[in-house]
């Protein structure tokens, strides 16, 4: 695909996917909550620090691989949840999957997926993560908890960062709501949409239109539709300030039914990073949620040595939010950081090209990993530390 071939980083891909999808959808991905400040600064918190080079090292033969929980991936990089990423393209979930298993990478399901938990497994059993989200009866949890253990999905991922339905004002002014409401001035800017992004509407339609939520639809009556579907979830787990806002209790109780490895994603205080080490949870994903969940949170990478300080040798660290580019990710180890993920950018590699698109992200990000190690005279990710950052960006 020309689109593709073309792209040089991720950037690029970003483009790509703007001109690909309808505006809505687009701003779907892109956009933060509020005033949006907290997705340049997610971005920025990485330009902030330089890497000191070192030079007339060895560095013929270099090892991106990187062991996590036990297991080795091809890089330090993996795919975060992303929960509507079928929106973007049909079967999203799975093109994803099998994207992150031809670059042995992890990829991290969302609860709020358009795919089963139970198939994902299936594409590349051992390297997928179940991201759980609270429901509000708390039964649903626990069997969704019950599912991933049975198909033996590696590793549960408790997001804890949305408590109540943030404020997406791109939401808003495209009058994206959940149940989705058709109003005339609606129809209109859909019509639009549709002839300026015929393909990615022909695509949608083919495939049957707006997926259900598949790991959902098991505690519904039978038949229920995709947009009934979508509406149980939301309630289930979105709806503001009830019973439904996770607790401590309940990373307790995921403690205990969850014999395998546990990751608990949001956190940015190192006090939460003690208490969920004091739980047992094994690791965390530093994360703002990409600034789609508080917008004057701090940068995820700009919490990382306080958490890395209070909990570093307790816990396994991951980060997310803001990656853009291999040097982040050496940026992010070189801070303390054992792994890191982001969202974005295979959604849009996968938007444009499915699952050669999502491949092609990976592959850019591990080409640029491999040439900033190289350059810096580092030969193993495991040997990235401080000693590779200025001293002025050090912290
Ligand atoms: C469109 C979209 C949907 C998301 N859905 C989820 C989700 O279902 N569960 C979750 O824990 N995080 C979700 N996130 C947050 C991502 O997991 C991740 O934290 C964020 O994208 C990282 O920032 P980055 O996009 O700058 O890499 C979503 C992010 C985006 C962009």
């Amino acid at each position: 695909m020309r689109r593709l071939k073309n792209v040089v980083n991720v950037d690029e891909v970003r483009l790509a996917a703007r001109r690909y999808l309808p505006g809505f959808l687009y701003d779907f991905i892109e956009g933060g909550v509020d005033g949006e400040e907290g997705l340049a600064r997610n971005e920025s918190a990485f330009s902030q620090h330089s890497l000191m080079p070192r030079y007339l090292i060895d560095v013929s033969r270099r090892n991106t691989a990187t062991k996590l929980f036990g297991r080795s991936y091809a890089m330090p990089f993996g795919i975060s949840p992303t929960g509507p990423a079928a929106l973007f393209r049909p079967d999203a979930d799975l093109l994803l999957a099998r994207a992150a298993a031809d670059a042995n990478v992890p990829f991290i399901l969302s609860g709020a997926a358009g795919a089963a938990l139970e198939d994902i497994h299936a594409v590349a059993p051992g390297r997928n993560w179940f991201q759980l989200y609270t429901a509000r009866e708390r039964q649903i949890s626990h069997d969704q908890i019950r599912r991933a253990a049975d198909v033996g999905m590696d590793v549960l991922v408790v997001t804890v960062d949305t408590p109540v339905t943030p404020k997406r004002e791109r939401h808003l002014r495209n009058r994206i709501s959940v149940p989705f409401e058709i109003t005339p001035g609606i129809v209109l800017r859909m019509t639009r949409e549709l002839l300026m992004h015929p393909t990615w509407f022909a695509r949608f339609f083919a495939s049957g239109g707006m997926p259900a939520m598949a790991n959902w639809t098991a505690y519904m009556s039978a038949g229920a539709s995709a947009a009934e579907s979508a509406t149980f979830f939301f309630n289930q787990a979105f709806v503001p300030g009830d019973v439904g806002t996770p607790s401590w209790r309940d990373l307790e109780t995921y403690r205990n039914l969850w014999k395998g490895t546990l990751v608990v994603k949001g956190f940015l205080h190192p006090d939460d990073a003690v208490r969920a080490a004091d739980i047992g949870c094994d690791g965390l994903i530093v994360s703002n949620h990409g600034g789609k969940a508080l917008d004057r949170a701090p940068a995820s990478l700009d919490a990382l040595p306080a958490i890395k300080k209070a909990v570093g040798g307790r816990m396994t660290l991951m980060l997310d939010s803001g990656v853009r580019r291999g040097s982040d990710v050496v940026i992010a180890l070189c801070l303390g950081a054992d792994f890191v993920f982001a969202g974005r950018p295979t959604l849009y590699g996968v938007a444009i090209g499915g699952q050669a698109g999502a491949k092609k992200v990976l592959d850019i990000i591990a080409h640029e990993i491999d040439l900033i190690m190289a350059t810096i005279g580092c030969d193993s990710t495991d040997r990235l530390d401080e000693h590779f950052l200025t001293e002025e960006t050090k912290r």
